[in-house]
């Protein structure tokens, strides 16, 4: 059992956090997409302790992240060219290339793949600490594994207090989902495996529209017996403790199918400004896909605050930045997806 220290990110904030990664503890710090559980990569028992933190399966693998364009040398064997002309465009970002790992990645930290994550994160306070720690960080989301993403130093406590060193509170996180994740193969296709900020339309149009494919299981749920390529894709995840269901159509049609199911204990997940039409409990977020996506994880966190047992979600948009937030909302829905 931890005391779990709250530590700011100032330069002494940093030099603790810091300190802590090098003795082989795992630290909770801020990035420009979500909080992430920092450990030593390199250092197999730091690695053990993250999955244990979360309580995580051994075979979900996790992201690298370095704080110089050229450490990723280092860590994986080939930069095809189109992976170069991503990086040149949207690192540092919220962008994880997926590629063959070099043999000093352990194979805890890649969850016994022979690929490794990479991301290169814009965050200051991010960059600070891998620079400081000297070593390059594993860091998943810090939540517990399934619940909802961690956007704030707050949410961290409530699911690490006790069970890691520290917490670095760098303040809300601005992007509020998870970096776009993309494989690249040697050949320099990309397919895009978890969608993020960095969008599916923007990696098109920077590659080449054929060059860009969308992994089976971003829109829809992966068949019982199909592999799939990033390990995390096949778990329901994101998820509130309610029951949370996704409600396609519009906004008229979304009304009247709650006049059927609204119960006292359920709320309506509805977009700014239409809680001013909906005759019914409500929780309003984000007017655009970006700032949906800000407040996602919030909102999904808020809700067991209030003791809901079931959610009615409006569905996001599928393409930009809306991608991202119906594919985390689908997780948490279960893939509960009600046509109307
Ligand atoms: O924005 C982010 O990416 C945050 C912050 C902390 O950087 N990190 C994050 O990590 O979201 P995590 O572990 O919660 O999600 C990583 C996802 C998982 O779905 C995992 O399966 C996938 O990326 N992934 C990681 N390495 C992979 C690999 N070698 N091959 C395929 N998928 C991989
Ligand atoms: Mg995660």
């Amino acid at each position: 059992m931890y005391n779990t220290k709250l530590l700011k990110s100032d330069d002494d904030g940093i030099k603790a956090a810091a300190d802590l990664i090098k003795k082989g503890e795992v630290v909770g710090i801020p990035t420009e997409t979500v909080y992430g559980l920092a450990a030593d990569a390199l250092n197999e028992n730091a690695v053990a302790k993250i999955f244990s933190a979360k309580g995580r399966p051994a075979d979900n693998p996790l992201i690298v992240h370095i704080a110089h364009y050229e450490d990723i040398y280092n860590y994986v064997t080939e930069v095809p060219d189109n992976a170069k002309r991503l990086a040149e465009l949207f690192w540092p970002g919220p962008m994880t290339m997926v590629l063959p790992k070099k043999d000093i990645i352990p194979m805890i930290t890649s969850g016994g793949l022979d690929t490794v994550g990479i991301r290169f994160p814009s965050d200051i306070t991010a960059r600070r600490i891998i620079s400081a720690s000297g070593c390059p960080i594993a860091a998943p989301s810090a939540n517990i594994s399934g619940s909802p993403s961690t956007t704030s130093a707050a949410h961290v406590m409530n699911d690490m207090s006790g069970k890691i060193s520290a917490v670095v509170d760098g303040g809300a996180s601005c992007v509020g989902v998870e970096s776009t994740v993309i494989s690249v193969s040697a050949s320099g296709m990309i397919t895009l495996l978890r969608p993020g900020f960095v969008t599916l339309e923007e990696l098109r149009s920077a590659v080449g529209e054929n060059n860009v494919i969308l992994a089976r299981g971003v829109k829809e749920s992966m068949p019982e017996n199909e592999r799939a390529i990033s390990p995390g894709m096949k778990y329901k995840h994101y998820s509130p403790k309610a029951n949370v269901t996704i409600i396609k159509g519009n906004f008229e049609s979304f009304v009247r199918y709650l006049g059927d199911h609204f119960t006292e204990s359920s709320v309506a997940m509805v977009f700014n400004g239409e809680e001013k039409c909906c005759p019914y409990r409500c929780i309003a977020y984000g007017g655009s896909p970006e700032q949906q996506a800000q407040q996602l994880f919030s909102v999904l966190r808020s809700v067991d605050e209030m003791g809901i047992e079931q959610v009615f979600a409006r569905c996001p948009e599928q393409n930009g930045v809306g991608l991202a937030v119906y594919n985390r909302l689908l997780r948490a829905a279960g893939f509960e997806v009600v046509e109307t």
